[in-house]
């Protein structure tokens, strides 16, 4: 089954000023993703026919494939002004996925802003079983929070702000909460993505409690097919494409 499909905007749904939900239906049959992978998707400009951008799987639906995305730049920006029943292109699913640690562990999910995206779907997985902590700059940047908390079995939110939850980053709360457990520390996973600055604070945190830790890497990708090594990040056996070897690496393979 190609990876390469055409599909149709089913929805381009605005959620807040700068993010959008994307529900899209292939018009073909297409090979199954899994939380973590990712997609490469043709934005249709008069000067860049052939634009395409990275966007993590956000979930699988019945009918299709949805994408959350942050209006960022020109793409996106593109991205933002496609209607309903427009076709586009899509190369994916791309990458490898975040690996499901044993029943036996308890999983963390920690998001920072659009970082959401990946980790929707894996959240939805885990289900009742996850801890989310989702931090974001001002409350009205949170995303599908109602969603969120249905499907998790507890909910951590912080923002820079104060104006909703925790004041402060994402990881003061990770911090908190594995001081106040310390007993069960190695009963935990944790799954990460979000800004690197944040991934960086999360492996200081957690190097040598053996407490598994994959995060998802962010790098501008060209090709999307391991081609162009445009997207390669420094690890402790040398340079990894996020693009074929990624994007989810265990936290402690990456040079920080
Ligand atoms: C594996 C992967 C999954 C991603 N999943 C999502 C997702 O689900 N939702 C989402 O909103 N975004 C996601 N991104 C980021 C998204 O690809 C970029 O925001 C997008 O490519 C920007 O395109 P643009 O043309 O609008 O911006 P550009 O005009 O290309 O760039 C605008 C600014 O954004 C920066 N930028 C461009 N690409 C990236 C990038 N990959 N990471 C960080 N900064 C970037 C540029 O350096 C520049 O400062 C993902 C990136 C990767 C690598
Ligand atoms: S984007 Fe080309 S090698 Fe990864």
């Amino acid at each position: 089954m190609s990876r390469y499909f055409k599909a149709k905007i089913a929805e381009n749904k605005q959620l807040q000023k700068e993010h959008n939900l994307l529900t899209l239906i292939p018009l073909a049959p297409i090979k199954e993703p899994e939380p973590g992978q990712f997609y490469m998707i043709g934005m249709e400009g008069d000067y860049d026919p052939l634009l395409k951008r990275p966007f993590s799987l956000f979930r699988r639906t019945a009918e299709g494939l949805q994408i959350l995305y942050r209006i960022k730049g020109r793409g996106t920006a593109l991205l933002r002004n496609m209607g309903e029943g427009s076709v586009i292109d899509v190369l994916g699913p791309l990458g490898n996925s975040y690996p499901i640690t044993a029943k036996r562990y308890t999983p963390l999910i920690v998001a920072g802003g659009i970082g959401i995206a990946s980790l929707f779907s894996l959240a939805e997985r885990f289900g009742e079983d996850a801890r989310i902590f989702y931090g974001v700059r001002s409350e009205s940047e949170f995303l599908l929070l109602e969603e969120l908390k249905k499907c998790v079995g507890e909910l951590y939110v912080t923002t820079d702000d104060g104006s909703c939850g925790e004041r402060g980053c994402v990881t003061d709360t990770v911090r908190s909460f594995l001081s106040d457990n310390t007993s069960q520390n190695a009963q935990y996973s944790v799954y990460a993505c979000g800004p690197r600055p944040m991934l960086g604070a999360l492996w200081s945190m957690v190097k040598g409690r053996g407490i598994p830790t994959y995060v998802s890497m962010e790098e501008n990708m060209a090709c999307g097919i391991g081609a162009c090594l445009g997207c390669a990040v420094k690890t402790v056996d040398g340079h990894k494409r996020v693009c074929k070897e990624g994007p989810v690496f265990s936290i402690d393979d990456i040079v920080w």
